[in-house]
Order: C-alpha cells, then structure tokens, then sequence
C-alpha cells in the first residue's frame, strides 16, 4: 500500500516535470485559433491596431527612464502570438534598473542615442555593452539585465519580445519594495537591519 502511494506520487511528480519542462522549452502556449477575441469586443482592423504610441508623438523629452508597451495587457489582440513590444525612453543619466522577463529574451534596437547595456548569465559573468545608435543587442531569456543611458542626451530604444506577456521581475521592487523580512534580506545581503530598512524606504510609495 505505501509503495503504491509511493509510485503513484512519483508516477505525478513525473507527469509533472514533463509539462513544467515543456513550458520551459514553449514559447506562449500554440492556440487553436486565428486569434483570441475578448467577449463583447467589434473584431476588425482596430482590433488588431495599437494607438497607445501616439503618445509619443510630439511629447517633451522624457526626464527619467519611461516605458511604453504594446503587450498582453495593453494590446488584448497580441493573446497568442507570442509577440510584444515596448518603447524605451532614457533621459540623461537615467537607468532601467537591474531586472529580468521570466518568459522571453528580448531584443534591443537602439534607434537614437547611446546606451549602456549589459546581463548576466546563470555562471555570473557580466556581459556588457556601450550600445550606439542603430545597434541591436539581444538580452537573454530570463537573465538579469540592466540599461543605463551615461550621456546627457535622450536615447530612444525599441524592444521586441517573444512573447506576448514577457514579465517584468524588477530585482529593486522584487527584493526591498516586498514584504520580505529584514532578517531575511540582512543576512542574505550580509549587512544590518538599519541599510536593509534604508533600501527599503527609498522604493516604499511616497505617501
Ligand atoms: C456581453 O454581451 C452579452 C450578450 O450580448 C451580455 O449579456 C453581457 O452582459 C456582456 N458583458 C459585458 C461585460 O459587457
Ligand atoms: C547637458 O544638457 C544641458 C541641457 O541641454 C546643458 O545645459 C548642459 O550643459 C549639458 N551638460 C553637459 C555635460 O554636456
Ligand atoms: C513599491 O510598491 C508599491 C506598491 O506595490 C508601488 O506602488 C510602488 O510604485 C513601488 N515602488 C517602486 C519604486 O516601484
């Protein structure tokens, strides 16, 4: 009786293993479908039509790092195609902070400007570029990667995405803007309480 237990915990574990390896080697799940249509929503061309760029259109430089997206959540028609995109804004001096996609690589085209770009593999080498204007830069499926723009000028990026809800796990927000104890992040850091609870105040909403 316990062995049969034990097999059949073992045979489900192993089913399981098979379905989480086969979503780490997919991209968005195949459908069975030309599209997803959301309920109660007209399907013609402005469904397949994104205008949220307009925005920049005419719009002030940016002062910080700012994002535009056309993913999942922006652009519903995107369900399925495994395709997003974004646009990237770096005012001088401003950085996109260290942070990973867990569902896509992503592909960085540098349309003006220059930027300072690099990840990080799963061995802890730092790879890095000084990105210029026209240059592409592929940043690896789920693997830490940062932006930093060092100049004085705007730079202006457009990033594609193998997915169509790539993911965004920011480590800033991830680690010190959650509620992860701070004897947790003090002796994961190897630091005190005191620059934990600073790290901590400088991402916590501004009241
Ligand atoms: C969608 O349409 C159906 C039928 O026309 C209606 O019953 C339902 O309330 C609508 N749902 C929403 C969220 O508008
Ligand atoms: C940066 O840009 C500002 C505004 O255009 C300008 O006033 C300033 O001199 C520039 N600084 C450098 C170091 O180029
Ligand atoms: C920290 O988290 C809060 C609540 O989720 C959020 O409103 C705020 O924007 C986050 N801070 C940063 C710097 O992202």
């Amino acid at each position: 009786m316990a062995s049969k237990t034990f097999s059949m915990k073992f045979f489900s574990l192993l089913i399981l293993s098979f379905v989480i390896m086969k979503m780490a080697i997919a991209g968005d799940p195949d459908i069975l479908f030309d599209f997803i249509a959301p309920p109660n929503v007209t399907i013609d061309g402005n469904f397949f039509t994104f205008t949220g760029m307009s925005a920049l259109v005419g719009a002030d430089p940016p002062t910080g790092f700012e994002v535009l997206k056309a993913s999942l959540a922006e652009f519903p028609a995107l369900n399925g195609q495994s395709v997003s995109i974004a646009v990237l804004e770096f005012g001088g001096g401003s950085t996109n902070p260290p942070h990973t996609h867990p569902r896509s690589a992503e592909l960085l085209f540098l349309i003006d400007g220059t930027l300072q770009v690099g990840f990080v593999d799963t061995t802890n080498k730092l790879f890095t570029q000084t990105l210029q204007t026209s240059d592409i830069f592929v940043f690896l499926k789920g693997l830490v990667h940062f932006q930093y723009n060092s100049a004085n000028a705007t730079a202006l990026a457009v990033s594609a995405f193998g997915s169509a809800n790539a993911g965004l796990v920011s480590l800033p927000n991830t680690l010190f803007n959650t509620s992860i104890a701070d004897n947790v992040l003090a002796l994961s850091f190897k630091t005190d309480f005191a620059t934990i609870q600073h790290l901590k105040a400088g991402l916590a909403p501004k009241p």
